[in-house]
């Protein structure tokens, strides 16, 4: 991890965790929270390929309520529960470490930023109500480019603003698939392997792996004795 001008994180999943809506309705829900919540995000996630292979492009927001609507047929869940899900799903919460870990890292001299497959409006809420907001530089949306991860039109947008090389970039994601995207586009990349699960058979292997993103700041500090302090 050399070189490194920028660190720049995925949102969902990796900052804020996605399970979090489902969850904070556990007592109504039952015991089905979890495989609904997994079922609703792998849904999520396939609307966006499918979408964008497609060439039929919705906005994430949009994607998220599609998602959830099978989701909660899926699981027989009530409909009358769905607005408290999607309300739920604009204030994630972020892990626990991600407030402490990004304001020792604004200390230092990289650019701080998301790029997500989140609309420019859902990423503003997310860090506000997080009270993050004044940690990033920006939050890049795929809005922009108007096709989702892992196309490389969304990997070049911080690459353009701030005129670096690729392999500048620190790119992290718990999502395997998005640290394969990022990485076979060129940046250095992370995955944030939270919950010890297998990498992907695409061809491509991350460059280190951490537990949680507490770990980033010993990883980039062992190799930055004397280079960018
Ligand atoms: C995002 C999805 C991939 O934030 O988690 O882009």
């Amino acid at each position: 991890m050399k070189n490194i001008k920028a660190i720049i994180f995925d949102a969902y999943g990796t900052l804020f965790n996605v399970n979090s809506a489902a969850e904070k309705c556990k007592d109504k829900i039952g015991d089905k929270w979890e495989g609904f919540a997994n079922f609703w995000r792998t849904t999520q996630l396939e609307y966006t390929w499918l979408r964008s292979l497609m060439k039929r492009h919705k906005d994430f927001w949009q994607i998220t309520e599609d998602s959830l609507d099978k989701s909660m047929k899926a699981f027989d869940i009530d409909s009358s529960m769905k607005n408290e899900l999607l309300n739920l799903y604009k204030v994630l919460s972020p892990f626990e470490e991600v407030y402490e870990t990004l304001n020792i890292l604004k200390r230092k001299n990289f650019k701080l930023a998301i790029l997500s497959n989140g609309t420019p409006s859902l990423l503003d809420d997310l860090v506000k109500s997080n009270k993050l907001d004044n940690l990033f530089d920006d939050l890049f949306s795929i809005e922009e480019v108007g096709i989702y991860k892992p196309d490389a039109k969304v990997y070049d947008l911080p690459i353009k603003k701030y005129k670096i090389k690729k392999n500048e970039v620190i790119f992290l994601s718990a999502n395997t698939w998005d640290v394969s995207g990022g990485g076979n586009y060129g940046y250095q990349s992370i995955w944030v392997n939270r919950n010890n699960n297998i990498f992907d058979n695409l061809d491509y292997k991350p460059d280190n792996q951490i537990k949680n993103l507490r770990e980033l700041i010993d990883l980039i500090n062992i190799k930055k004795t004397g280079e960018h302090e």
